[in-house]
């Protein structure tokens, strides 16, 4: 469920009218909504209710600081992948004990600024990196949390760019040899294990990959402690889907994820922590856009946007589907048109949809993406010179620009000329 409704003929974010905000900030642009935000983070906690857990928002989702803000004051964690992501979530109000940090080459620098600003735990995903953060968190006087990231060799049966827990991913260490590589990190004198870690890939659509890989943590959990390890914390990671095309049938819900994780693991006394980021964040967020024009090609109709891959890369980088909607109401009865979305970049991977079927469309007219609140905004490049576009957070009737567009002053800016050019 989502906040993007329409009323009296327009497509209205919560009870914001899209067409003000599209004449308030200029189009193309980004529009997130409070109440889904809220509501899909509380589903998670919910889903969790009764055993010990933190849902850890993934952030690579949308690290917009209002967004952050936002889920650090309903009490989320959350978790980071790099230097910037950490800075952005102190910033936002984590505090450090919310925080963990994942990904597969933390930077010794990265690293010190997380030991020396707070920290709940690191995920580690190989014997360097733990070697590495042992060194770092000594030179530093401290002793640095761990997990270990467990590859438990899974097929999340999903986009082959976003699948993470086979074997042949570079994630984690193979559960295979779990046993060794933590035996290794609790004969580190800066690291201290405190749990496992895992997470199997992205937009999963189905439990069933989940169930096996909660079975295998279940088992390692065991193993583990028999080994004299105190795991007490266990990382589920991410990756629930969402339904992107409304047509189809919808991934499962968190409930349900919730009481899977409850059946396979709950018996094990564990601090679940969750690491949900695009089921937060991806159906509350729009991308609104005008049409530029409307061209006729050779058996073809080609609606040309003035956004493009560089503001909404997913369609071009995993052949997404977005839906697309009219944001002012198509009369009742009118018949859609097929038609080639498109962008102004140079580039024929510049297409958001073939062949889609649409109200008829005409120069002038706003479109929004539908699902386009999670891997939207952070995705997106200056290809092409085209500015980042603006991001607007809305919350019942209020809108608010929390991120601005740049000039093309602060975009020529931001490149210096040697002197000796
Ligand atoms: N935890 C870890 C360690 C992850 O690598 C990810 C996502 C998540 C949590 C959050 O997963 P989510 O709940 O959002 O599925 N750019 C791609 C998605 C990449 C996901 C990367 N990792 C896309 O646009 O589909």
């Amino acid at each position: 469920m989502d906040h993007f409704l329409y009323r009296d003929g327009i497509l209205h974010a919560e009870d914001v009218p899209l067409t003000e905000v599209a004449a308030a900030v200029g189009t193309p642009f980004y529009c997130y909504s409070t109440a889904t935000l809220t509501r899909h983070f509380r589903l998670f906690d919910e889903a969790l209710a009764g055993t010990d857990h933190l849902v850890c928002y993934a952030m690579k989702a949308n690290s917009n600081q209002a967004v952050l803000t936002l889920m650090a004051r309903l009490g989320a964690g959350a978790d980071v992948v790099s230097g910037g992501e950490y800075a952005r979530a102190l910033a936002a109000g984590f505090p450090g004990d919310k925080i963990v940090f994942s990904g597969v080459g933390k930077t010794r620098a990265e690293m010190r600024a997380a030991l020396t600003g707070g920290i709940r735990q690191f995920n580690l995903e190989s014997e360097p990196e733990m070697e590495a953060l042992n060194e770092v968190a000594l030179s530093l006087g401290t002793v640095a949390p761990v997990t270990v990231r467990v590859n438990p060799d899974v097929d999340a049966r999903t986009h082959e760019k976003i699948a993470t827990g086979k074997s042949e991913n570079k994630f984690g260490i193979p559960i295979s040899r779990a046993r060794e590589v933590y035996a290794r990190a609790a004969a580190l004198p800066g690291l201290r294990v405190v749990g496992i870690d895992v997470h199997i890939g992205s937009q999963l659509t189905d439990l069933e990959p989940y169930g096996q890989a909660f079975d295998k943590v279940a088992e390692l959990t065991r193993a583990l402690r028999a080994d004299g390890h105190d795991i007490r914390r266990l990382d589920l990671g991410g990756g629930l889907g969402i339904p992107y095309e409304r047509s189809n049938t919808a991934p499962p819900l968190p409930v349900e994820y919730g009481a899977l994780v409850k059946e396979k693991l709950g018996h094990l006394s564990c601090e679940i922590e969750i690491e949900p980021g695009r089921l937060i964040a991806g159906n509350a967020g729009l991308l609104v856009a005008q049409v530029i024009y409307v061209k006729s090609g050779e058996g073809r109709d080609f609606v040309i946007l003035d956004a493009a891959m560089n503001d909404l890369v997913r369609p071009a980088m995993y052949g997404a589907w977005h839906d697309i909607v009219p944001v002012v109401e198509p009369a009742p009865g009118v018949a859609p048109r097929p038609y080639d979305v498109v962008g102004p970049v140079c580039e024929s991977g510049d297409t958001f949809a073939k062949q889609r079927n649409l109200p008829p469309i005409a120069a002038g007219d706003l479109v929004a993406f539908r699902s386009a609140g999670a891997y939207g905004a952070v995705m997106a490049s200056e290809y092409n010179s085209r500015p980042l576009i603006p991001e607007v957070l809305v919350k019942d009737g209020n809108f608010g620009l929390v991120r601005q567009r740049p000039s093309y002053e602060d975009l020529i800016a931001r490149d210096t000329i040697p002197e000796w050019l």
